[in-house]
């Protein structure tokens, strides 16, 4: 049956699903992963892609920005379309100086401002961490893939607010080994808790909130999304 936002029907979801931010970066994708993947939804200008790589099933959607969006469709792929994992592959703010623009971030954890995992555990401080399996495939492949790409495994921060963070609690968040600010992984995790299956973000970082004299090519731009898309894909066909 299909949900209020996935036009579908169960079948038409692989139990794996690629996650990025962008309708049009989710376009990119599947056009270079699967070239002939059927669209099997198509709600608020979402096309949703299933088809498969090597015999494997795999779906690419798009989550929107930030967490509320991230955990719609996250919920409805778990709880209505059978999703065993969700691979979040976008973009990050650089926070540590030990990382650069065009590194790629495996997203152990992820510290938020959300109170979107709050009620979870009552009396508690939920923790919202990445799947294990997942981060040890993503880490094995970039062992086999990353070349001269710095490939970062760590905590990160998942915030709901992408203008206005002050400088100071930055810091903070890099002294205590976070590498780098989003804004939906925290939430993915959560819901993948609550439904019993398995997340990911991987994550290329855009540009450094300390320091702004790194910026991409273009030419960099491509082939490091790259390598975070190819590390999301090994996890996720894990
Ligand atoms: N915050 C800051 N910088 C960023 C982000 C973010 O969420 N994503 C990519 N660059």
């Amino acid at each position: 049956m299909a949900t209020p936002h996935i036009a579908a029907e169960p079948g038409d979801i692989a139990p794996a699903v690629i996650l990025p931010g962008d309708p049009k970066r989710a376009g990119r994708i599947a056009e270079m992963l699967i070239p002939d993947a059927k669209v099997v939804s198509d709600v608020r200008a979402n096309k949703v892609y299933t088809g498969e790589i090597d015999g494997k099933p795999l779906t690419v959607m798009a989550s929107g920005m930030g967490i509320p969006s991230a955990v719609l469709y996250a919920n409805e792929l778990f709880s209505h379309f059978g999703v065993q994992r969700i691979i979040r592959v976008g973009t990050a703010g650089g926070l540590a100086r030990n990382v650069k623009v065009g590194d790629v971030v495996i997203a152990t954890g992820a510290h938020t401002d959300s109170a979107i995992n709050v009620p979870r555990l009552p009396g508690l401080h939920f923790s919202a961490i990445a799947s294990f399996n997942l981060v040890a495939a993503a880490a094995a492949a970039a062992e086999a893939k990353a070349g001269d790409t710095p490939v970062h495994i760590a905590p990160i921060v998942s915030r709901d607010h992408f203008y206005g963070n002050a400088d100071d609690l930055n810091v903070t968040l890099a002294r205590y080994g976070t590498l780098a600010v989003e804004m939906e992984a925290a939430g993915l995790y959560g819901v993948a808790a609550e439904h019993g299956r398995q997340a990911l973000a991987v994550l290329t970082v855009s540009d450094h909130l300390l320091d702004h004299s790194g910026d991409m090519s273009p030419e960099d731009r491509e082939t490091r999304f790259g390598l975070a898309l190819d590390l999301a894909v090994a996890a996720a066909l894990s």
